[in-house]
């Protein structure tokens, strides 16, 4: 019975992740036809589809129960690349009162992850910034190379860290941010599931997330990213 409930609870854990996926894509795609940018709705169906493919897999898994097969190890690509390609899709979820920045390490951002997610990730936390941003202001987004201290080894990470001039988090705000359905926002404008499909993503790419902020001094989402090594 015991070990039914833990099997029972992981499953479904990892269903919900996949819905939190589906759920923040379409939640995406509601809000960007609602703004009238729809030229390029691809990324965010093809996260939806990429959810739904990988939840029937799960299932095809559980099917096959007592083969432990390998999770997705995701390819190797640049951050910077990413963040390029996405350029104007970006500029589109910031919307016209925002200045958006981007700032690139001039060393390398190989990572290995999901892309997908990883754009997901990022529309995520750029909407974040401009909703916290009614009047306006700045979002920067940088990449850069860190050095971890902790360890023996010092880990070397790639970071983004998306900053914005906003309205910011108060503390009690900040430790439930990632609780899945938790908003401050009104009914049907926010869904609560944006941060914590962010920590999925960052999760499973075995990196770190950090979320820095205070009342009106803006807040600042650090997100490490392991190197990866290229081919
Ligand atoms: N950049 C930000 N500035 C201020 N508050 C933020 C920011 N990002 C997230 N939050 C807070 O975290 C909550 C949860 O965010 P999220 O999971 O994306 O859900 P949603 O955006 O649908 O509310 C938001 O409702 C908001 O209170
Ligand atoms: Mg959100």
């Amino acid at each position: 019975m015991h070990l039914m409930e833990e099997l029972a609870s992981g499953v479904a854990h990892d269903f919900n992740n996949r819905l939190q996926n589906m759920a923040s894509a379409l939640s995406l795609m509601r809000a960007r036809v609602a703004a009238g940018c729809t030229s390029d709705l691809d990324s965010l169906i093809e996260v939806a589809e990429r959810s739904l493919v990988s939840a029937s897999k799960l299932a095809h898994h559980l099917m096959n129960i007592g083969r432990n097969t390998d999770v997705q190890a995701g390819n190797v690509f640049q951050l910077n690349d990413v963040l390029l390609s996405m350029n104007d899709l970006l500029h589109c979820a910031a919307g016209d009162r925002v200045d958006l920045r981007l700032i690139m390490s001039a060393s390398t951002t190989a990572v290995r992850c999901d892309p997908h997610l990883l754009e997901c990730a990022i529309i995520n936390l750029v909407i974040n910034s401009r909703d916290a941003m009614p009047k306006g202001g700045t979002i920067t987004i940088e990449t850069s190379t860190t050095c971890s201290s902790e360890g023996d080894n010092g880990y070397r990470y790639v970071t983004l860290c998306v900053t914005d001039s906003g309205d910011g988090i108060s503390s009690d705000v900040i430790a439930k941010v990632f609780e899945p359905f938790f908003t401050t926002k009104p009914n049907g404008v926010g869904t609560g599931l944006g941060l914590p499909m962010v920590r999925h993503f960052v999760d499973q790419a075995r990196g770190h997330i950090e979320v820095h902020s205070a009342p009106h001094q803006g807040t600042c989402v650090r997100i490490n990213l392991p190197i990866a090594t290229e081919r």
